[in-house]
Formats: structure tokens, sequence, C-alpha cells
């Protein structure tokens, strides 16, 4: 059997994070920051990382090294949660979000049955991401399966390592968005068999949230993870006050918004909520007995005026927590973006985010709450092979600033401060250059 070894050799100057932490001052130690190293990939894997200087007796032969000398390489981006079809309604006016659902979304999420049209917004979506330098995404589709099919194939051009699925939705909205139990678990079913594990490929049971499920279809997901205990659970907590109040006149037998995920075997290692804005204390207990996660997304908790997510309850409660984009009520794919606003959010509590802290929210932290930190997040030997190659100075005034830039650390956070996707240089997926700006 003859067998193609594609080598990639990156020059220049990379940051990113050693180990996972369990506080947030520990991330500091973590630090990895080499100012002229070579990373070298093979078959999409890093099988090479350190100082120029050591790294170059290792370069295969004939194999041309990539130069970056005046960039900052870090870990691809991480999204931990993120609606493609939610792409072309960014910037809807004026409501919170049960109003914003109705004005909305629900119209523009109609239109992802018709599989071309679905295509062509996930063709969309996935140069977005490149561009942004995200790398890996956890994405609601909607309840059509064309949906589900159109991105897949989209981030299976770039070999993309995407976690994705079909809504599950059986009331409270249109009638051409709702599915019924029975058919949201077969269409979910043969969605997981033929996408979950091809290639990077990894699906995620999608209920929307509770108050666009029966007690009848929840119970369908908790059957469907029972019987595939690896795939992914998605869907929204505790974002909005009103929404809140709603789930429990709904579910009036369940002790409060979580337990009716839990009550229906939703929570844990696999499973991803997102917002968790307003979460009371037995729902944080919850959360660390289960191991489920956390998707911070500051951009569209401020967009929709939910609230202040307390990112620090996260490290106190030892609740796994990455960043999320929440497109389209969130305001930016931009996850630079996402941490200048994250960094406004622990302001206004009176809490600090420190350049690195985001870093490792953005990239290692991430990974960890989708539990793919043993495949991404950082430049260890035998990780996936997934990274940004950022441009510090992309406008006059972030020159001005970097100039006089204290350090690695001050350098990143106004990188995070002002940067946006025209600091996204190049985007390298599976060890192959993805995207590049022109
Ligand atoms: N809760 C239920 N659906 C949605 C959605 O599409 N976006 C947000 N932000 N919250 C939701
Ligand atoms: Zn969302």
């Amino acid at each position: 059997m003859s067998s193609v070894v594609a080598t990639t050799a990156v020059r220049g100057r990379f940051l990113d994070i050693q180990n996972t932490v369990a506080q947030a001052r520990e991330i500091h130690d973590q630090v990895r920051y080499v100012e002229d190293g070579l990373l070298i990939s093979q078959n999409g894997k890093i099988q090479w990382f350190g100082s120029w200087q050591e790294g170059q007796q290792h370069l295969p032969v004939g194999v041309e090294v990539q130069h970056y000398p005046e960039q900052l390489i870090v870990p691809g981006f991480i999204d931990t949660h993120i609606h493609f079809p939610q792409t072309e309604m960014v910037g809807a006016y004026g409501e919170q979000l049960l109003e914003w659902l109705n004005t909305y979304t629900f119209p523009t999420e109609l239109q992802f049955s018709d599989k071309a049209y679905a295509d062509q917004i996930a063709q969309f979506f996935v140069q977005e991401l490149l561009k942004n330098g995200t790398t890996t995404a956890l994405v609601f589709c909607t309840v059509h399966t064309e949906s589900v099919d159109a991105l897949f194939e989209a981030a299976g051009q770039h070999q993309m390592r995407l976690i994705a699925g079909k809504v599950m939705m059986d009331r409270h909205a249109p009638e051409g968005l709702c599915d019924t139990p029975d058919s949201a678990y077969a269409d979910s079913k043969a969605l997981i068999e033929k996408w979950h594990g091809k290639g990077r490929n990894l699906y995620a049971i999608t209920p929307r949230f509770a108050p666009t499920s029966t007690p009848e279809q929840l119970a369908k997901a908790g059957q469907l993870k029972a019987e595939y205990p690896d795939v992914y659970v998605h869907t929204h907590l505790s974002e909005n006050k009103n929404e809140i109040a709603w789930v429990k006149d709904l579910f009036p037998e369940q002790q409060g918004y979580l337990d009716v995920y839990h009550h229906f075997g939703l929570t844990g290692s696999h499973s991803v909520f997102a917002h968790c804005v307003h979460l009371e204390d037995a729902e944080w207990d919850c959360m660390h007995q289960t191991d489920s996660a956390i998707a911070f997304c500051p951009t569209s908790n401020l967009f929709l005026g939910s609230g202040l997510f307390p990112l620090n309850k996260t490290w106190e409660k030892q609740v796994k927590v990455g960043l999320g984009t929440d497109i389209g009520a969130g305001t930016s794919f931009n996850q630079l973006q996402t941490l200048n606003e994250a960094y406004k959010v622990q302001q206004l509590q009176g809490d600090k985010l420190s350049a690195f802290e985001s870093l490792y929210h953005a990239t290692l932290g991430g990974a960890k709450a989708l539990s793919l930190d043993d495949k991404l997040g950082n430049f260890n030997l035998g990780k996936e092979a997934d990274f940004v190659v950022l441009d510090l100075k992309a406008t006059a005034l972030q020159a001005l600033r970097q100039q006089r830039a204290k350090g690695i650390e001050d350098a990143l956070f106004a990188l995070m401060t002002m940067g946006d996707d025209r600091n996204i240089h190049a985007t390298y997926i599976f060890g192959q250059k993805a995207y590049v700006q022109n």
C-alpha cells in the first residue's frame, strides 16, 4: 500500500497554553511563547514543535518552510456555540430573546428546507469561520436534515473539525419548523449514522431549548443519547428571565430549567449548554456533578439584553466553559471581538479577564469544554494541526499601539481589544492552509 505523507512546516512566533488548568491563576504558568519557533505537521497532526534552532534538523528534505517573521501564531479558535442558518440575520433590531425568535429567527430558518439555499449559506458560513480564524465550532443547524448535510459537506471540503446537529423542535414554532418526537428521533439517528465520526465530523443531538420541545420529544432525545453515548448534546439554557419563567410554567414537575434536561438524560460530559446567564446554585452544582459545559456568549448576551454571565463562577464551581459567538444573536464571528466584549462583561461585574485567560477560553479551554482537549487547543505533539496566523498591526491605530506594547501579554490584550477579521492573516486546518487574507 502506498501512502502519501503531507508535511507542512511553519516558522514564526508561537503562543499557546500547554495544559488545562483548574483555576484562572494557574494559566500564567502554562503560557508557552516561542519567539522563533517551528511547527511541523504530518498528515494533519503536529509531529514536531519547538524552537527553530532545534527544529531545523527535524525538517524532512524538500519541505518548504512557510515563514511568518512578523506575525503571531496561536492555536485555531474554538467557537462553542453558533447558528449557521442565522448568518444572514446578524443585527436584527430591537427585541429580546422570545420576541427576537418569533420576529426574526423563525422566518429566517424556514428557508433551510431548500437544500440549494442551505448549501449556499453553509459555504458562506464556513468561509466566514476560516476568515475569522475559527477552526472548530459547535453549530446549530435548523430542523431540516438538509441543513445538516449542507453544513457537513461544506466543512468536509476543508477537513474542518465541526460538531453539528439537526434542531429538534415540536411546539411553539411555525409549522414548517416543527418535527415530531418520532421524526426527530428517526432523522437524528440517521444523521448520526451518516455523519458522526466521518472524517473529522461529530454529531450533536440538538433540542432547540426546553420551551420548543414536548416532554415526549425530550424523552426521545434522551433515548438517542443513551444509544449513542459519545454523541454530543447541544441546547440553550437560562439565557433570559422571561424564558426561564416560561420553562417553569411548562415543566412544573421539574425543579428548574436545567432539571428539565437532566431529567431526560441530557446532561453529561458531552453536553454543552449555551448561555447559563441566570443559573441557580443547585443548577451550578448539577452542571459540575454531571461534567456538563457552558458556552459563554458575550456579544449575544449584550445584544439581546440577556444579562451578564458570571464567568468567575465557572472557576469557583469547577464547570467547563468555552467561548461562543452565538451568531446571529451574537454580533461577530470573530473571537477577538468576542473576547473584547467578554472583558467588558467582566468589568461590569467588577472582575478582570486577562489576555492569557482570554486565550485559554478561545483555544484549550474551549477544546476542554468540547471534550476535545486531547486533540485540539495547543501545539502539543500528536494534536491536530489547526492554527491561526495573526497580524498584530492590521490598522494604523493598531500599529501605533503595538509599537508601544510592553511585552507579549500587553500586545495580546491590545490585539483582543482592537482586533477583528482584519487581523487574521491565515488559517490552517489539519496542517493545510485553508485561508489567506488577500
Ligand atoms: N434560545 C432558543 N433558540 C435560540 C436561538 O436561536 N438563539 C439564542 N440566542 N437563544 C435561543
Ligand atoms: Zn444560540
